[in-house]
């Protein structure tokens, strides 16, 4: 069927696994969209810019080389002022110690020029959500974010959209692949660093991989939620089990008793509002729901007042779940904040509820 489709432009901030991955499946999807994909202009540390002014290219055309390189004077900043485009796609690196600069202020910038953010990058969504969830209200625009936990598991969008009025009080999670795949090998008597090895084989493991296994990948995760289901919380005030210190107790106890040894997020919002998380090292037993999940999966239990408990699984993510909860993110952006029409939800009618989460654009 032939219609209409306006194009959307796109900016590529950092062009890596995530960013290359997404082009292949705007690429893939491209006959389904609602929208034509062009990006308008691609900016990385070593590349620095890769855009001809006044052109932009269809994913098809770059899915195998990128457009010419052409340096403009100004830097990162510049470049998103500049670019002629409707959405930022945010895909440079966390940078916990810089707590999630420069990326943030890339948001900023691209906020203050008008344009949409969907971004994969926890660091910014961890450190500065409420102050760039305002500018993106300020400047009517949409900031989206649903792979910055549990790549592309559709936890943000579910709560957008399908929670209205829900009370959520409590969140347990398998956050870390690596944490849980290292913790599973060694539970079958691989060694920790071959285990590690495997996991950095399948380009699952951070490339300081005691990230992931002393739980500070987990613990900037719970900051993404806490932030966007509840209210910050401070990184030093999440509790977390050193590696070194407990895996090997908590794997014995675990042959012992018949159960799983896990890295379990817990997140929990006590009735005068106070949040706390902890990311432990710990015996999941037969029944748990997180049992049931091994090798690099992932899991989140949102503890309703309107629908029970929800377990999500992702089993085995990659790449290219990632990538499409960039798209899910960017056809989101589409469908409120770009398309002419916008037809009012569920949601926007309760302003209480919608706090945290709605958009104003
Ligand atoms: N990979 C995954 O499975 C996954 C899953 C969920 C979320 N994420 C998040 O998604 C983001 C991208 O991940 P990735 O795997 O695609 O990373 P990646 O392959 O390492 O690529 C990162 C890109 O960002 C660029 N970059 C880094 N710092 C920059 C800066 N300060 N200014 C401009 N460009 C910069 C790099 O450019 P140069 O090469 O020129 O330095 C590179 O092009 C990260 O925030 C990551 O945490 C990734």
């Amino acid at each position: 069927m032939n219609y209409y489709r306006p194009v959307v432009r796109l900016a590529f901030m950092g062009y890596g696994h995530v960013a290359r991955e997404t082009i292949k499946l705007l690429h893939e999807k491209a006959a389904s969209l609602p929208f034509s994909p062009a990006i308008a202009g691609i900016y990385t540390r070593k590349l620095g810019y890769r855009w001809v002014p006044g052109k932009a290219f269809f994913p098809h055309e770059i899915v195998q080389e990128l457009p010419p390189a052409r340096r403009v004077q100004g830097g990162p900043h510049k470049f998103i002022e500049r670019v002629q485009a409707d959405v930022v796609i945010e895909l440079t690196h966390p940078n916990i110690d810089e707590r999630g600069e420069p990326a943030a202020g890339y948001i900023r910038t691209a906020l203050e020029t008008g344009k949409h953010v969907v971004t994969a990058n926890k660091g910014p969504i961890a450190f500065h959500y409420a102050e760039l969830l305002n500018l993106a209200r300020k400047h009517r625009r949409l900031l989206r974010f649903e792979s910055t936990v549990a790549d592309g598991l559709p936890i943000f969008n579910l709560v957008r959209y399908s929670l209205p009025l829900t009370r959520i009080g409590r969140v347990r999670g398998l956050l870390n692949s690596t944490a849980n795949y290292v913790l599973s090998r060694m539970a079958a008597g691989v060694p920790q660093m071959r285990a590690v090895a495997e996991a950095r084989a399948a380009g699952i493991a951070e490339a300081d991989f005691q990230l992931d296994l002393d739980g500070w990948d987990s613990a900037i995760k719970c900051m993404v939620l806490a932030n966007v289901l509840w209210q910050p919380i401070e990184l030093e005030n999440i509790t977390r089990d050193a590696f070194d210190q407990r895996a090997q107790e908590i794997i014995a106890r675990a042959a012992a008793s018949g159960g799983k040894p896990q890295q379990v997020v817990t997140l929990t919002r006590s009735e005068n509002g106070d949040v706390h998380a902890a990311v432990r090292l710990q015996v999941t037993p037969p029944g748990d729901p997180f049992y049931s999940l091994s090798g690099y999966d992932l899991g989140l239990i949102l503890e309703t007042d309107t629908m029970g408990n929800l377990f999500l699984v992702e089993q085995s993510p990659g790449l290219r779940q990632t990538a499409f909860g960039v798209l899910a993110d960017l056809v989101d952006i589409y469908l409120r904040g770009i398309a002419p029409q916008r037809e009012p939800t569920l949601f926007d009618a309760d302003p209480e509820q919608s706090a945290t989460l709605t958009d104003d654009a």
